[in-house]
């Protein structure tokens, strides 16, 4: 029986004992007996979970990724603070669903052709995605990414074989933008496309929140999330809202240097400060995100101060390891689920792992230079293990 409820991957590992077992078992008696130990494993559902089947490919894998209750906050605060695990979707960010909906929509519309180019501007784990995604089908993958990112993810975006330009980061009005080049390197180009992606949340991560939460009883209360591109909160919340009849928050959160969280509360593009956080945080209303900006319920600032306890925090309580976006998607879930009170359900998303920043974010000299060493708790500091 037991063996009946383990999960897939379990029943094969046992299948597997037993049949080394049983070939030893001529030459020993002793061995005769089945291999079969108690299970350290929780009952697990027949049904197999989507990814136990065989995917289609690399992009196959993309999506379909678990909502983790983040148990340290939810057990303090007496709510449900719940990360949808997009670090586990095969790039290893939710920036592999853009890229899969960038690609098929540009395939679709026929602004690609077998061998051609994308090119995108993207901070970083956009290029990460396209770079996989076109190696899976057969593309060039041209990328422009502000030269203040991370040198593991420019490393990386050469290594998966894309073609990388980290240009100086000026802002959205100068033509110099790294979003501006890209296009033009696309106009340059026969065959290449340039693309937007909010449409990739509208269709997978905002439906599949909603399927993961609906029926759990009072349902979902709230989602939160940073923005970059816009493309995740908008997208999720265009989902969320329709398939709740409005009755899911969404709210924005934002890093300092931001202007969106001036914008949605006070009207005003307040401009001021800046971040550690990579990827997210605004200087202008994208086109992602004015579409849906209107529906929002709030936003509020995050300081980097308690986004890099919030690293720590996770990587000391929960075992999650994940990077500054991450942490302060958490540190967002947490302040709202407090001010929805006792027994809300609050989502967000778990953007990426900290791999891609562990030279900034657990070395002592640059969390120095950024005022944040003395942020962390003392108990806490014992994971600052590099220089
Ligand atoms: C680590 C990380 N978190 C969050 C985001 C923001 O996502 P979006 O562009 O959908 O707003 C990005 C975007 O590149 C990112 O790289």
């Amino acid at each position: 029986m037991r063996l009946l409820r383990a999960s897939l991957p379990a029943r094969a590992a046992l299948r597997a004992s037993s049949l080394v077992h049983s070939a030893a078992s001529s030459s020993s008696p002793a061995a005769t007996k089945p291999y079969n130990p108690p299970s350290p494993y929780p009952n697990t559902p027949l049904q197999p979970h989507p990814h136990s089947l065989p995917v289609d490919g690399f992009v196959g894998a993309i999506g379909n990724t678990p909502l983790i209750r983040i148990n340290s906050l939810s057990d303090e605060t007496g709510c449900e603070i719940l990360g949808k695990a997009e670090f586990m979707n095969p790039g290893g960010s939710v920036k592999d669903r853009a890229a899969l909906g960038l690609v098929l929509w540009a395939e679709k519309t026929g602004r690609i052709q077998p061998g051609g180019t994308i090119v995108e501007g993207t901070a970083g784990n956009t290029g990460i995605g396209l770079a996989h995604v076109c190696r899976a089908r057969g593309y060039k993958c041209v990328i422009y990414m502000p030269n203040t990112q991370s040198q593991e993810k420019i490393d990386l975006l050469r290594m998966l074989g894309a073609e990388v330009y980290p240009v100086p980061a000026v802002a959205f009005e100068n033509p110099e933008n790294y979003n501006h080049q890209a296009k033009r390197h696309a106009e340059r180009l026969d065959n290449a496309a340039w693309c937007g992606n909010r449409a990739a949340h509208i269709h997978t991560t905002g439906p599949e929140i909603h399927a993961q939460t609906s029926s759990l009883p009072g349902g979902l209360q709230a989602f939160i999330c940073a923005t970059g591109t816009g493309g995740t909160l908008a997208g999720v919340t265009r989902a969320l809202k329709d398939l709740s009849g409005g009755r899911t928050q969404c709210w924005l959160a934002d890093p300092p240097g931001s202007v969106l969280e001036s914008w949605i509360n006070r009207g005003k593009m307040e401009r001021g400060g800046s971040s550690i956080t990579e990827g997210i945080g605004q200087g202008r209303v994208t086109d992602n995100l004015a579409q849906d900006i209107a529906l929002l319920d709030g936003a509020f600032t995050v300081p980097d101060g308690d986004t890099i306890r919030m690293v720590y925090h996770l990587l000391d309580r929960d075992g999650l390891y994940v990077g500054a976006s991450t942490a302060l998607n958490v540190v967002a879930a947490k302040q709202l689920a407090v001010k929805l009170g006792k027994g809300s359900r609050v989502v967000t998303i778990l953007c990426d792992g900290a791999y891609r920043y562990q030279s900034r974010l657990f070395s002592k000299k640059w969390l120095e230079s950024k005022g944040l060493y003395d942020e962390i708790p003392a108990e806490l500091q014992k994971y600052v293990v590099l220089p």
